[in-house]
């Protein structure tokens, strides 16, 4: 169950996950299905559907009907069912204003149609506080209760989003009993992530070293998750080689393998260079990703600042965020006109060929509960600069420490630019530089290893 999945409605690594995962799980004894909301946008406007079920739903004082649907051709790779509300949940935007009574409408409408099957899921696995009512309403509402012995299981994807909305509320959720109404609680909110960390059978997160820092730090609910600390596991995502794969990308300009790596590289960077009006031999440092604080982001105008007046490097960036930061990164174009650019948006295409064409992936994140971009970057020969944080400490191993990338400590400016330094002086030296993108390219981090991981964890339950 989740708010995005990839290539249907992606705001960011979530949609990755949901899109791949169940391609990897239906390999094995079981098969996977995903059930999200059924958005207004270019994917579901370009497909045809099919009404698999048709109801009406409770929401408080409030009726909707509302449709289950599937998708006629099997376009992604497994089954996927939607749930259509139309003024609800069919928007244009996944998430806004008024994701409290849109997800939870996602949700009962998920269980009323699940309650008619006749042979019931054997595993619920709910993604983030978006589905995070499913594993209180599956304990506790008296509609749900013949539903009350299917484990579920809880990913969180990013503990800082935890959905809060206040207990005028509670009136939409279908009645329980109000002994318990404690387990919905959490610093006098009603709070769908913690509701889910309390409920659910297993909660686990998508790389272990966040799964150790949020016992530490999880934006309020760090001891919530020590008390519930034996039903917990981390499990590191992996990548859909399919998807991103060098070899095969259409998206990019040059496809290539591990042994031509120089050469298709080069294609994908003069295709950069072109388009963004940067030198072609300088070493191209690269960033993608949502311009907010846990990204590090605001730091980034500076950092870009000090690296470019420093080294005889170009800059290229690609994301959006927070207006101050995007006016900061987009006035430095005129300051550093042929060595640095921006594109300020969302783009697949660009993004593929950055990774495809870029020679360094910058990533001094706060705060990464697993990360994507370091696993693709390493997939297409693209070297990553990361800060040592949950998923990019469990996957990215500094060059001084017989690794393949560059780590830095803190958040901090002057580490970042002393990063991009080191890296710096390894592109001078062609050898060791090409022989450094073929190592990463043969690490493995599809999802093999990590969905049979998933599988155990069901297992353990049924
Ligand atoms: P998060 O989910 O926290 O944003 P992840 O590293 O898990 O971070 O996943 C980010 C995903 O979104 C990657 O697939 C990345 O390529 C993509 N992405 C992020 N920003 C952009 C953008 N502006 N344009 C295209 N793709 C983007
Ligand atoms: C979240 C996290 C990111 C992770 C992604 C997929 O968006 O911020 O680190 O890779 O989910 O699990």
């Amino acid at each position: 169950m989740s708010a995005e999945c990839y290539p249907i409605a992606k705001v960011g690594g979530l949609a990755d996950v949901v899109g791949a995962l169940p391609k990897y799980q239906s390999n094995s004894d079981r098969t996977s299905e995903v059930i999200m909301p059924f958005y207004d946008n270019k994917f579901t406007q370009s497909h045809e559907f099919s009404t698999a079920y048709n109801s009406t739903l409770e929401l408080g004082r409030e009726s909707y009907n509302f449709k289950i649907l599937t998708l006629d051709n099997n376009a992604v790779g497994f089954d996927i069912y939607f749930v259509k509300i139309i003024n609800l949940l069919t928007v244009d935007y996944v998430y806004s204003y008024d994701d409290a009574n849109r997800f939870l409408a996602f949700q009962i409408a998920a269980l009323d149609w699940i309650l008619t099957w006749k042979e019931k899921p054997t595993i619920i696995h709910c993604h983030d506080h978006h589905a995070g009512l499913t594993p209180f309403m599956l304990q506790e509402s008296y509609k749900y209760e013949s539903l009350n012995k299917i484990p579920v299981i809880l990913t969180i994807h990013n503990a800082q989003y935890q959905g809060s909305f206040s207990h005028d509320k509670v009136g939409l959720i279908p009645a329980f009993n109000f002994e318990n109404i404690g387990l919905l609680d959490w610093s006098g909110m009603i709070n769908p992530l913690s509701a889910a960390i309390k409920c659910a059978w297993k909660v686990t997160t998508v790389s272990p070293s966040y799964m150790e820092e949020l016992k530490i730090k999880a934006n309020g609910l760090e001891d919530l998750l020590v008390a519930e600390s034996h039903k917990c596991v981390g499990i590191l995502n992996g990548i859909d080689s399919e998807v991103w794969n060098p070899e095969t990308d259409h998206y990019i300009v040059k496809n290539f393998k591990k042994s031509a790596v120089a050469s298709g590289r080069k294609g994908n960077k003069e295709w950069l260079c072109k388009e963004f009006n940067l030198d072609l031999n300088k070493p191209l440092f690269a960033f993608i990703g949502r311009l907010v604080g846990e990204k590090g982001a605001e730091l980034l105008p500076e950092v870009f600042q000090k690296a470019l007046q420093k080294e005889n490097i170009s800059v290229l960036l690609l994301g959006s965020g927070h207006e101050e930061v995007e006016s900061q990164l987009e006035s430095l174009k005129t300051e550093f006109e042929g060595t640095y650019n921006a594109f300020i948006g969302y783009d697949e295409k660009i993004s593929h060929i950055i990774y495809a064409g870029a020679d360094y992936l910058l990533m001094p994140s706060r705060i990464e509960p697993c990360g994507l971009n370091q696993m693709y970057a390493l997939r297409y020969g693209l070297i990553p600069i990361v800060r040592k944080t949950g998923g990019l400490k469990d996957t990215i191993i500094d060059i001084s420490e017989d690794g393949f990338g560059f780590t830095h400590k803190d958040v901090e400016i002057d580490q970042i630019v002393n990063a991009i330094e080191r890296a710096t002086l390894l592109y001078q030296d062609k050898t060791a530089f090409n022989k450094n993108r073929k190592r990463i390219m043969s690490i493995d981090h599809s999802w093999n290893a990590s969905a049979q991981e998933y599988i155990n964890l069901y297992n353990s339950l049924n």
